[in-house]
Order: C-alpha cells, then sequence, then structure tokens
C-alpha cells in the first residue's frame, strides 16, 4: 500500500464540484507533484489530505491507517501554504516551534527542533527576527522549517515558490529536491508551472476542473499526453484537429502528413522541436512550402512561426555554434514534418 492513498475522492462546497473521482497512491519517500491550472481543485485536495476540510465522499489513508476521520493535528502531516500563513506577530522561532507547542513538545524539545531545522533552511542567526523583517524567500523558508519541524510522515507543499522572483525560484528549486531526498520524506508538491512539475518530481498528476485526467513520470506525460488538454498545459505544442484515416493525417487541403503507424483519433500533437527546416529537393516525406512569420531568440534556442497556407507552425531549434542565423522574417522556406512526431489523440 502506498504511503498515501486517496480512494474516489469527493469534496462538494454547495454545489461547486472542487474534486471528484481522485483516486491516488503516492509512495513512500515520492515526490509527487499535482500540476493544473488556476481552480482545478490543487489546494482542496492537500486540504483534505492535512484533515482542515472533510471530504464529501470517499477515504484517505497514511500507510495502512485509515486517517479520513482522524484530526488535522493527529496526523502527522506538515504543509506549507500557498501564502505561507506565518504568523506575522511572531519571531521565526516561534513560528517554527508553533506546531510543536500544540503536539506538547517540551521546552528543550522545542528548542533542539528550531536550531537544527532553522539551520537546514539555512536561516541561523534569524531567530529572533519578525517575519515583517525577512525577504519573501526568507519567508519561504520559515514556512518550510515549520512544517518540517513536526517531523511528518508526509510533507504537503502548496505552491511554495510562486511568491518569488525568477532566481530564487530556481535555487530554492534544488534546496527543496536535495533537502527531500535527504529526509526520505513523502512529498506532495503542488503548481501551476510546468517547469516545476518537470523538473522536480518522480511522478506528476495533472488535473483538470476537479479530476485528475493523468499520472505519471515528467518524461512519460510529456511524451504520451493522455488528451490535448495535457498536450498543451505540458511543454509547448502545435495542436490541430485532423481527419485522421488510411496512414494519414490531413491537418488541412494542402497539409496530410504520412503517418508512422496507422492510429485513430481526432487531434494531432506536434512539438515544435519535432519540426525542421527542409529543402524542396529534400525527399524526405511531409515536407512543405511555408513562408516565415516571425522570430524569436532566446539565447538557448531559436522559435519560428512560420505558415503553410494559413495554418500557422512554431518550430524550435537549438542556438548551437554550427547554427545558421540565414533565415529571415518574410522567407520562403520548406517545413519537414516527421511522421512519427505525431501524437493523435482522440479528444
Ligand atoms: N471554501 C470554499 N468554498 C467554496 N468554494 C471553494 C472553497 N475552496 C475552494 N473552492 C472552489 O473549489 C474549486 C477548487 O479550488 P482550489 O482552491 O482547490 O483550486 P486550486 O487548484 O488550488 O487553484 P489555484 O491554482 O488558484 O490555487 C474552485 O472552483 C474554488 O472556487
Ligand atoms: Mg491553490
Amino acid at each position: 500500500m502506498g504511503a498515501v492513498v486517496l480512494k474516489n475522492i469527493e469534496k462538494l462546497y454547495s454545489d461547486t464540484i472542487a474534486c471528484t473521482d481522485i483516486n491516488l497512491s503516492i509512495n513512500e519517500g515520492e515526490f509527487f507533484t499535482f500540476l493544473g491550472p488556476s481552480g482545478c481543485g490543487k489546494t482542496t485536495i492537500l486540504r483534505l489530505i492535512a484533515g482542515f476540510v472533510q471530504p464529501s465522499k470517499g477515504t484517505i489513508h497514511l500507510g495502512n491507517r485509515d486517517i479520513t476521520n482522524l484530526e488535522a493535528e493527529k496526523r502527522q502531516v506538515g504543509m506549507v501554504f500557498q501564502n505561507y500563513a506565518l504568523f506575522p506577530f511572531m519571531t521565526v522561532a516561534e513560528n517554527i516551534a508553533y506546531g510543536l507547542k500544540i503536539q506538547k513538545k517540551s521546552k528543550q524539545e522545542r528548542a533542539e527542533r528550531v536550531e537544527k531545522y532553522t539551520e537546514m533552511v539555512g536561516l541561523s542567526g534569524f531567530e529572533h527576527r519578525n517575519i515583517s523583517e525577512l525577504s519573501g524567500g526568507e519567508q519561504q523558508r520559515v514556512a518550510l522549517a515549520r512544517s518540517l519541524a513536526i517531523e511528518p510522515k508526509v510533507l504537503l507543499l502548496d505552491e511554495p515558490l510562486s511568491n518569488l522572483d525568477a532566481r530564487l525560484r530556481d535555487r530554492m528549486r534544488s534546496e527543496i529536491k536535495s533537502l527531500q531526498k535527504k529526509l526520505g520524506i513523502t512529498t506532495i508538491f503542488v503548481t501551476h508551472d510546468q517547469t516545476e512539475a518537470l523538473t522536480m518530481s518522480d511522478r506528476v498528476a495533472i488535473f483538470e476542473k476537479g479530476r485528475c485526467i493523468q499520472i505519471g513520470p515528467p518524461e512519460e506525460i510529456y511524451a504520451y499526453p493522455a488528451n490535448s488538454f495535457v498536450a498543451r498545459f505540458v511543454g509547448d505544442t502545435n495542436l490541430f484537429a485532423a481527419d485522421i484515416r488510411n496512414g494519414k493525417a490531413s491537418l488541412s487541403d494542402n497539409v496530410t502528413i504520412n503517418l508512422e503507424t496507422p492510429a485513430a483519433g481526432r487531434f494531432v500533437s506536434i512539438r515544435p522541436q519535432d519540426i525542421v527546416f527542409s529543402t524542396a529537393e529534400d525527399n524526405r516525406k511531409n515536407v512543405f512550402p511555408a513562408r516565415v512569420e516571425s522570430i524569436q531568440f532566446d539565447g538557448i534556442s531559436v522559435e519560428y512561426s512560420v505558415k503553410v497556407d494559413d495554418m500557422s507552425f512554431r518550430l524550435v531549434i537549438l542556438n548551437t555554434s554550427t547554427f545558421c542565423h540565414e533565415i529571415t522574417v518574410g522567407a520562403d522556406v520548406h517545413i519537414a514534418i516527421p511522421g512519427k512526431s505525431l501524437k493523435i489523440l482522440e479528444n
């Protein structure tokens, strides 16, 4: 049995379905991420696991124990809230000791844990500061230390990096990840940022409108999206409705692509790095004349938007030392779309 198991979980707020039909089994020591757009039910599921709200339906197990009706304080679950929810009139040390006080730990044990976890998140020396005297990144560390101090079996992190600037976010990303591996703590991380999800997780669950759409390791979700929502949400893609039959996918009158293997479906997803520039003489299949509409340079790669008749395609080419910048806006070019790069999707 998994470390955290949700069976048929549903949560209704009067007539709003916050989440429904949720079945998840998270493994011991796993870094598991909930990824989905705003309002899809991510925070609700964390609050259900933490015990701050009760499910309308279903059960929650921690290991072999059914905790569905157990009070929050007894669950051994630590949570870092979306807005940190630190106590503004308490010092750093008082915030970190808060959960330990509720657990009626001795004064000495509280002091030891405060010292240990303040150091672990790199805030030694800040113990007596007020929360208002900390930067956003420091507050984030206090919130993390506060949830770790109770030495929970499960750590829940609700978009802990969303208020940080890009550089700090990158650093905290790897710090959280290495701390999690060091402690071996089962962690559920919530984000709407696909890069965070792909770079940090052992497995990712994709949510849409209160439902879990797909669960898998990052590479699998990226390579085999379950539907067009996942294809668009995880990684950039060219997504088209298509007429698919007899081993061919017709995206328009003039764009018909020979598939590598016959498949059935109504949509195709093509990753921008799979389409390449080509020449008319190129005898590869699936070559189409196109015009360059725009070019965006970002250092590591160059993104081109091209049109084949009225259809726009995006291509991304790595800016290696041998890369040639000869293609300009307005140029007439050819693009090749390898048949095997098409992911055929039913919906
Ligand atoms: N206490 C509540 N009362 C009524 N409706 C609620 C309550 N909490 C959440 N909801 C609704 O439930 C749905 C899911 O909300 P939730 O906070 O779980 O989304 P989320 O995925 O965490 O979104 P975000 O990325 O914006 O934080 C939303 O439609 C929200 O309006
Ligand atoms: Mg939320």
